[in-house]
């Protein structure tokens, strides 16, 4: 995939809804792929890694189950899945970045599928997957109502889906200030990419508040939906089911 200057992107994402800038936003998490995960651990303090062992429990997996993690990025998450489906799981992962995917590639060799795709148009079989899940995903994508059918349409019935995500709304005194000032000076200052940790702040304030997530997973057929935040509201899991036949 080819990458575009940095300069060019961060005030003009994240779309708004209708607009198509999945290009443009595979484009710079190429850029930052080789730092995506040390950055992470440094921004959130660490923190990613609690709410990620906290929605996978949500997904109540078992051995031998098929799991699916779209937006998968650099494979990240799927180091929680893999544990909890055990050696006789299927991992599955789907991303636009063909770089955060070449990281995924070099760790998780043959044991996780990979695919270069789009999260609004899934390469994957209706009721397909026992569970299926997307963290730090739903805000990059240009049409996250299709992105949440899509999902709920490759679960089986029954299956579990979540969702982790930053709100537009947390109750944190001095968290915007921190994401509009220390956090693009930090990934600046370490993948070299001026735009890509704007983009974060204003890709989580534009995009939709938990109970508007909820009622697109109500919308796509799931049931028995709830949302939780954490770390002061300014992370929320969504959990839906889909009904059991
Ligand atoms: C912030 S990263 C999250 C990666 C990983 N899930 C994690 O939690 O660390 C967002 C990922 O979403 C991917 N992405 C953005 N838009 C997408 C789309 N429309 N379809 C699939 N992946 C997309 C990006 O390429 C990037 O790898």
């Amino acid at each position: 995939m080819t990458s575009t200057s940095s300069s060019a992107i961060p005030t003009e994402l994240p779309a708004p809804q209708g607009q198509h800038r999945e290009p443009l936003v595979a484009a710079m998490f190429n850029r930052i792929a080789p730092t995506y995960d040390c950055l992470n651990d440094v921004i959130s303090f660490g923190m990613h890694r609690v709410w990620k062992r906290q929605a996978v429990k949500a997904l109540h997996l078992k051995a031998g189950q098929t799991v699916l993690d779209v937006c998968t990025g650099t494979g990240d998450l799927l180091a929680y899945l893999a544990p909890a489906v055990g050696p006789s799981g299927k991992l599955i992962g789907v991303d636009v970045s063909a770089d955060m995917l070449a990281v995924a590639q070099k760790r998780f060799g043959t044991v996780a599928t990979l695919h270069h795709a789009s999260a609004l148009a899934l390469p994957l079989a209706s009721a397909s997957v026992d569970a299926a899940m997307v963290s730090f995903g739903l805000r990059n994508v240009d049409d996250v109502p299709q992105a949440i059918s899509e999902m709920a349409r490759t679960l089986k019935p029954g299956g579990i889906m979540v969702s982790l995500d930053t709100t537009p709304d947390p109750w944190l005194p001095g968290y915007w200030w921190y994401f509009d000032t220390i956090m693009p000076l930090v990934g600046r200052f370490m993948s070299g990419d001026v735009g890509a940790y704007q983009y974060l702040s204003e890709s989580s304030k534009r995009f939709a508040p938990p109970s508007q997530l909820a009622l697109w997973f109500e919308e796509s057929g799931l049931e028995n939906v709830c949302a939780k935040r954490l770390a002061f509201g300014s992370v929320a899991l969504i959990v839906g089911q889909k009904p059991a036949l």
